[in-house]
């Protein structure tokens, strides 16, 4: 099967960032001289994201002009869809050393080289435009609105020439067989013969109305990609480890392997709602998927966004704007009386039928050492969660 079966790139094509070996052994011995930028954690997984070509047509962090337009219209300056800025903010100090025109050392926290960018454009960072376009909101309770905020003043723009993406002491979770590139996964899609291929978005333990979308999508594609965002997560998120022994163990018991695949996407985690939703999609296209699930509240906190307005959202779009196409999903739970998964759309509302856990409550089941019920989680990844929550509450006790 010819590559070209697959949905293109996002901007035709699919960028890569990482230099080679010699190029790297070049880079580093020019980055001894260069000023210095420590990242945080979001923004390395930022340079990840753009080294591998997931944030493709990225090819580094933004500059003013792209800032702008995606704050205000959700496109580049140059006119494609591109919904959230991919910003590098510094401090005054920082910036104090840096010049346009030249070029700056990248380094992850734990001290490695990850990469040196060429310093194009140093511009103020405009967090109201950020705050306004992008999360709908300047509440500092809001997860994302709280890390812009306490980013520097200053944003540092141009392309990055990648070493490497993989810290060499942090003990983050790097997934090695499961951290797929863009170009992985594609490849992993035509050796499977799969033309269409339905992306799932998730950043929680996988519960039953997960696993309803994932197969009502798997229905209508040659296969289905569980992709959980194993980047930065807000405190109080459930740790990328155990949700990927969740996605193990439900793949082994519910799902059937020839048409299931299980991957990681690097990405930190905004929670801007509907903007998100839409980079979630161009992502999921760069990785060569055709159909991408949104379902309630999609990539949503607390109360800042309406239940579907991270749907809505994709009727902004002009058709030829995306290639990858949003499944669209009503809100699902356990009917009692259909006695499986149900929606507003598929049955109808009885009063007191459906099964609804908050996150709040099933945090509290777990933490008693209770299985939150079978209707909402399956039992083996059930006992996953209740034997990560019996270690926690030990360390903490
Ligand atoms: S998210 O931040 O990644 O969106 P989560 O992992 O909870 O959070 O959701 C993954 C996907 O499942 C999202 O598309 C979300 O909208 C959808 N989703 C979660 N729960 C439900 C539900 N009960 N009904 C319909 N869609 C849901």
């Amino acid at each position: 099967m010819s590559a070209a079966s697959l949905v293109p790139p996002h901007g035709g094509t699919l960028v890569n960032r990482i230099v080679s070996k010699a190029q790297a052994a070049v880079l580093h011995e020019e980055a001894a001289s260069l000023p210095r930028i420590e990242l945080s954690n979001k923004q390395a997984c930022d340079l990840e994201m753009i080294a591998i070509g997931a944030f493709s047509p990225l090819t580094g962090y933004c500059c003013k002009a792209d800032f702008e337009s995606i704050c205000k219209s959700m496109r580049l300056a140059n006119g494609s869809v591109f919904p959230i800025p991919v910003t590098l903010a510094v401090e005054c100090d920082v910036k104090a050393t840096l010049a346009e025109g030249g070029r700056a050392a990248l380094y992850h926290a734990d001290g490695t080289l990850l990469a040196v960018m060429d310093v194009t454009e140093i511009y103020s960072h405009d967090r109201d435009i950020e705050m306004d376009g992008v999360f709908r909101t300047t509440d500092d309770a809001h997860p994302g609105v709280k890390a812009v905020m306490d980013e520097g003043d200053w944003c540092v723009g141009g392309d990055i020439h990648v070493i490497t993406v993989t810290p060499e002491h942090d003990a983050v979770e790097q997934f090695p067989e499961y951290r797929l590139t863009p170009a992985q996964t594609r490849e992993a899609f035509e050796a499977k013969g799969w033309k269409t291929v339905a992306a799932f978005q998730t950043r929680n333990p996988i519960h039953r109305a997960h696993e309803y979308l994932c197969k009502c999508a798997t229905e209508i594609c040659d296969g289905l990609l569980i992709h959980p965002l194993v980047g930065e997560t807000k405190p109080g998120d459930i740790p990328a480890d155990v949700r990927m022994k969740c996605y193990e163990t439900i793949i082994e018991h519910y799902f059937v392997s020839d048409y299931t695949m299980l991957s990681v996407m690097p990405a930190a985690m905004r929670y801007a709602g509907p903007r998100e939703a839409v980079l979630h999609a161009v992502v999921r296209q760069n990785y060569g998927v055709s159909h991408f699930i949104v379902g309630r509240d999609h990539a949503g906190v607390g109360d800042y966004y309406g239940t579907y307005d991270a749907q809505e959202i994709f009727n902004e779009l002009n058709d030829g704007d995306l290639a990858v196409i949003p499944l669209k999903f009503e809100h699902a739970a356990w009917s009692n009386k259909a006695q499986g998964m149900v929606s507003a759309k598929t049955f109808p509302k009885i009063k007191g039928d459906q099964i609804f856990l908050s996150g709040t409550k099933v945090r509290e089941l777990l933490d008693e050492g209770q299985r939150p019920p079978a209707e909402f989680s399956r039992p083996e990844v059930a006992d996953v969660l209740i034997d990560w929550a019996t270690a926690e509450a030990t360390v903490a006790g």
